[in-house]
């Protein structure tokens, strides 16, 4: 399917964020869904590269991606212009599930696992007034989007050098005071598993976005795998996450 650039632009240091629109946005999206960008000129690149959705404007229409540049794909992408075409397989994958109307929700994102976040708590925010955010960073300076998260819940704001908001990860910034029914997060693998263990003893429905190298994409050939809680079964990220409940797989 074919995407057109609307704007792509440096958000900070090697993080971009780029808007795009085409017919994919007839489609219903849900928050945590990913699209599989084909990346390159040429047959360089034989993998498409899966972006998190962070934003879906469905006046416009458009959709909006936030990606840090971290190899070759992700270079190409910075580097395409207003009016270049992407050909991007999507909306993919299995998104997050709603709370229920009322509930308490904290909302957790490290780096590049924010933008997806964004949607979740555009959604949340019709059903609860009552969402906390924790966003974590390198450094204040690899921060983005704190303020329209702000216009969605109450922020915290944790960077490992103390440059920004409080000093540390982002396990540091959940206040001890405070009870939610729900936690929503996508980020590296070691905040994931630090989370789970903060909130051990406690009632809380947890659901993780995870993120593993792609081939297909589609579920087609078990290049995406992660081991269920239990390490009996694998489950494929591209098809049947990337949202699992944290119970489901092993972080
Ligand atoms: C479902 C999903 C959603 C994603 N959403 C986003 C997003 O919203 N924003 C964003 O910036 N990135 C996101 N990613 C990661 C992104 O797909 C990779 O960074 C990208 O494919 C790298 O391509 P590249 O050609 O630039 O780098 P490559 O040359 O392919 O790799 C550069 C380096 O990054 C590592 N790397 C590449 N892909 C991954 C990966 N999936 N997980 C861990 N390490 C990886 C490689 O091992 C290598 O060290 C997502 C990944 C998945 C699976
Ligand atoms: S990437 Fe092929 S099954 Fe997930």
């Amino acid at each position: 399917m074919i995407l057109d650039v609307i704007k792509n632009t440096n958000l900070t240091g090697d993080i971009w964020e780029m808007e795009l629109t085409g017919p994919m946005l007839v489609k219903p999206i849900r928050p945590g869904q990913f699209i599989n960008i084909r990346v390159g000129e040429s047959h360089e690149h034989v993998l498409r590269r899966p972006i998190s959705i962070g934003a879906v404007d469905r006046d416009t229409p458009s959709l909006t991606i936030v990606f840090r540049v971290v190899g070759s794909g992700t270079k190409w992408l910075s580097e395409r212009e207003v009016g270049d075409q992407l050909d991007a397989l999507g909306p993919l994958g299995r998104g997050f599930p709603l709370p229920k109307e009322g509930a308490r929700v904290l909302i957790v994102g490290g780096g590049v696992g924010v933008p997806p976040l964004y949607e979740l708590a555009r959604e949340v925010r019709k059903l609860t007034e009552q969402v906390d955010i924790i966003l974590g960073f390198g450094s204040g300076s690899d921060c983005f989007w704190e303020d329209e998260f702000r216009q969605l819940g109450r922020v915290r704001v944790a960077t490992e050098d103390g440059s920004s908001g409080i000093k540390g990860y982002v396990t540091d910034a959940i206040p001890n005071d405070q009870i939610w029914d729900y936690l929503y997060t996508c980020g590296p693998k070691p905040m994931l598993r630090a989370l789970k263990q903060h909130f051990d003893k406690v009632p809380i429905k947890g659901y993780v976005s995870l993120e593993e190298h792609m081939a297909c994409g589609v579920g087609a050939c078990h290049g995406c795998t992660c081991h269920t809680a239990d390490f009996q079964e694998t489950k494929r990220i591209c098809k049947d996450g990337p949202v699992f409940s944290w119970e489901e797989v092993a972080l």
